[in-house]
Formats: structure tokens, sequence, C-alpha cells
């Protein structure tokens, strides 16, 4: 249920209506099930799909194909986070199936993993046009889905591919470089950051710091009680 006070408040700026408050009138909370942060915090995995599939919480719902909700074993160990839908994803309604996708499912076989063993999903579930940056904003309105996904898996393992997905993940301006190479942290799951496959593609010689990184996963992953 949406606080009273939020709702009349939300329809009246809606209406173009001023709404003056007392000087010390304190903030209603936002104490909603669909505008809270954790608006999906109870969602099964069916009920999550569909919600994604009719999100229109940003405005990257008006240019989207279709949403790309993220594929794979649903209690995977690992987790691979990027950032957001390209073209084809955007096309296909699947996360990493264009060059970078293909890039990654060789990371994964060089770890003895694969698409169907992991689970795969972004920062964002719409493609940004023009492949630009995710907005802040568009971030964290898709956060919930993200971290509803994660508890859903709950993954020994969580590799951020690329700075969009680690500074999101980790709250933080660093580039990659700062982050990778050693483990972090996400409500209890060890963290792991490192290069993103397009970037590898482009620069191929860091794929050398890239398989220290996915070796720091690895033994991370094992580390975790089954
Ligand atoms: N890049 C990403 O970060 N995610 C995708 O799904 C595709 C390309």
């Amino acid at each position: 249920m949406t606080h009273p006070e939020h709702q009349r408040r939300a329809y009246l700026q809606a209406m173009g209506i001023d709404v003056w408050l007392p000087q010390d009138a304190p903030e209603p909370a936002a104490a909603s099930s669909d505008t809270g942060a954790g608006f999906a915090d109870e969602l099964d995995w069916g009920e999550l799909r569909q919600c994604v599939s009719d999100c229109t919480r940003c405005e990257l719902a008006g240019s989207r194909t279709q949403t790309v909700f993220g594929i794979g074993n649903q209690n995977a160990d690992w987790m691979i986070i990027g950032e957001a839908p390209g073209a084809e994803e955007d096309r296909r309604g699947e996360p990493f199936v264009g060059r970078a996708g293909k890039m990654l499912d060789e990371m994964l076989r060089a770890i003895g993993q694969s698409r169907d063993a992991v689970f795969i999903a972004n920062i964002l579930k719409c493609r940004p046009p023009n492949n630009r940056d995710p907005e802040p904003s568009e971030a964290a309105e898709c956060r919930a889905y993200l971290e509803r996904q994660i508890a859903l898996v709950q993954p020994k393992i969580i590799l951020a591919v690329g700075k969009i997905a680690a500074q999101n993940l980790l709250g933080c301006d660093d580039p990659v470089g700062r982050m990778r190479g050693r483990p972090h942290d996400h409500n209890g799951i060890p963290l792991v950051v490192t290069y993103h496959p397009a970037y590898l593609l482009r620069s191929p010689s860091q794929k050398r710091k890239s398989w220290s990184d996915l070796c720091l996963a690895k033994a991370q992953a094992a580390e975790v009680a089954v």
C-alpha cells in the first residue's frame, strides 16, 4: 500500500498544484511496496520476471524493444553482472549475446564454467539509447530487481564485469584498475571485479589481469561453505 500522504502529494503535484508543508513537518516515510528500494523483496522468480517485463519505472521503458531479465541457472554458484543490454540483447531479450557475449563465454570456459551453469544479469534491464552509460537514476530504479535476483540465486561469488557494474554494486567511483585484484563483499557474498569483455576485445593485453581476477573469484567461491 502506498503511504496515503505520499499518494496525496504525488497526486497534487501531478495535477500541478503546489503542496505547502509547515516548515518543520517531517517528510512522510516512503513506505510503499511498489516505490521503496526493496519493492521486489518478496517476489518469486515468476513474479519478478513479470514485474521486470511490465516495468515503467524509468524512461528507458519507452525506447526498449523488450526487457532483458537475465539468464542461467537459478541456483548458480557464480553470478555475472554486467552493465546493460546493447542492441543485440535488446533485440533478443538475452544478456551478453553480442561480441562481448562471445568473449564472456570464453572467460567462463577458461574457469570451467558455462553460460548455463552461471546466472548472468545486468545493472539495467533495458537498453540505454545509443548504448550510453546508465544514468544513476535508472540504475537506482532498476536496483531492486537485481538485488532480488541475487537474493534468489544466492551465489557463492559475484563477478562484476566492467566499471558500471562494479561502481554500482560497490557504491563508489573508483576505476576498475583500483577495484580489481582483491575481494569485496556484497551483503555477505564475495564480489570480484574484472574488466568488461567488450574492453578486453579492445585491449587484449589486459586479458592477463582478467585471468588473475577470474582465478581470484574461483578461489573465493571455493572458500564459501557448500
Ligand atoms: N554488455 C553488458 O554489460 N551487458 C550485456 O548484456 C551486453 C553487453
